[in-house]
């Protein structure tokens, strides 16, 4: 009776010890019984899906009885998920296992394929495993991508103009996604998917599972249109987007905020003023088209529609609807001649930004003086613009002028 309770504690013990190695994952179950033996059929259990790519995953070195499993199953099979089972043996079924012993712990080694997340479509997860005399055991998961692509994106080709900033949606699935472009100097990605163009040609932009390794790809011709033409309600100059009061933006048109282009180049900005001693800010950058509403209707309201089209843009005219305009520090007449704002006229052009309504040109802009509204159109064009002021002897050339376009409300 003794013996026997003996027995099943040992059995409920060792039960014990290979349900929680089991939960763990990746530890080969141990025994320490020697009269009631356990044998691990199905070998180890491995989770796939939890390995990351290259990892290599060290099993512990085997205890005593942990080799005994190891000599009488010979070999070892690696399966996804749990595969553990218990067998009880009589003693004389143990003194035959252990008389076919064989007498050297030779070297072994095996292999299994399969795949992650149990998705057939996915990445291919591959398991080799290599036993050595000093039993200590080497798993190394590698997850190489699929050769064809099994993200679905609303569109897989796409034109866009140089500076402007679109985005593809997904069209299912929930996917852990890294953005990536095989040419920066035609379309960057955000790790959001909104994609910019920066030059002109073609490029591919992919979105990659970081875990299973499937992607989706975009590929995307950058154009830089010559001249003044609409794409998509949108007018561009030369590539250059224009918002204005001759040309206005479709309501719908909405960046979700500052184009990544122009968020970074204000960054650069801001920290070129503070290591000058100057500290700017954001004070307002991207307005939808129902916020820029509001804001003018205010307008409006409190002084009148003449004046305040004199100094607030309609829906749809205003540039901060582009999400490559802000106001800096203080958007009043209070900022002009300050410090700050002699800083941001006489550098911003380095970090691709124009003083978009400046001084005296009211009557070519359609709007007053606004010293603190720059408006990001690159460095090129920033210098572009720069050069041919230089050349008119006019340090204030505007949009308008250089395009040789109008803002009117018509
Ligand atoms: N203050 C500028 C003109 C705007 O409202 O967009
Ligand atoms: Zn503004």
């Amino acid at each position: 009776m003794k013996k026997k309770c003996e027995k099943l504690i040992a059995l409920i013990t060792a039960l014990c010890c290979i349900a929680c190695t089991t939960a763990c994952g990746r530890e080969i179950p141990s025994v320490n019984d020697t009269d009631t033996n356990f044998v691990v059929t199905g070998g180890e259990t491995i989770n796939t899906a939890e390995g990351e790519d290259g990892e290599s995953i060290k099993l512990v070195p085997r205890t005593t009885a942990a080799q005994e499993f190891s000599e009488t199953t010979d070999t070892e099979t690696v399966t996804s998920g749990s595969n553990v089972s218990l067998v009880t043996r009589s003693k004389e079924e143990l003194d035959r296992i252990n008389s076919n012993k064989k007498p050297a712990k030779k070297p072994s080694s095996g292999s299994g394929t399969g795949t992650g997340k149990g998705n057939g479509s996915k990445a291919t997860t591959t398991i080799t495993t290599t036993t050595t005399t000093t039993t200590t055991t080497t798993i190394t998961v590698t997850t190489t991508a699929k050769s064809a692509p099994t993200i679905q994106l609303s569109y897989t080709s796409a034109e866009i103009i140089v500076g402007q900033t679109k985005k593809y949606a997904l069209v299912t699935g929930y996917y852990d996604e890294v953005w990536t472009s095989d040419n920066e100097n035609i379309a960057t990605v955000d790790q959001y998917g909104n994609i910019t163009g920066t030059g002109e040609g073609k490029c591919k932009i992919r979105v990659t599972d970081r875990n299973t390794k499937e992607y989706g790809e975009i590929a995307v011709t950058v154009k830089k249109p010559q001249g003044i033409q609409q794409i998509d309600g949108i007018t561009y100059a030369d590539g250059v987007l224009i918002a204005n009061k001759s040309y206005a933006l479709p309501s719908t048109y909405n960046p979700g905020g500052l184009t990544t282009e122009t968020y970074n180049a204000f960054q650069s900005l801001v920290q070129a003023a503070a290591n000058d001693g100057y500290s700017l800010r954001n004070a307002s950058g991207f307005r939808s088209y129902e916020t820029q509403e509001q804001i003018y209707n205010n307008y409006v309201y409190t002084h009148g529609q003449a004046t305040a089209d004199t100094f607030s843009a309609r829906p749809g005219h205003s540039e901060h609807q582009t999400g490559m305009a802000i106001d800096v520090n203080n958007p009043s007449d209070s900022f002009n001649g300050t410090p700050e704002a002699l800083w941001l006229k006489e550098h911003c052009h380095e970090y691709g930004f124009i003083i978009r309504y400046p001084e005296g040109k009211q009557h070519i802009t359609g709007y007053k003086y606004e010293s603190w509204h720059i408006r990001y159109v690159g460095v090129e064009m920033a210098k572009k613009l720069r050069d041919a002021g230089i050349a008119k002897g006019d340090a204030n050339i505007t949009l308008e002028e250089y395009f040789g376009i109008d803002s009117i409300y018509r």
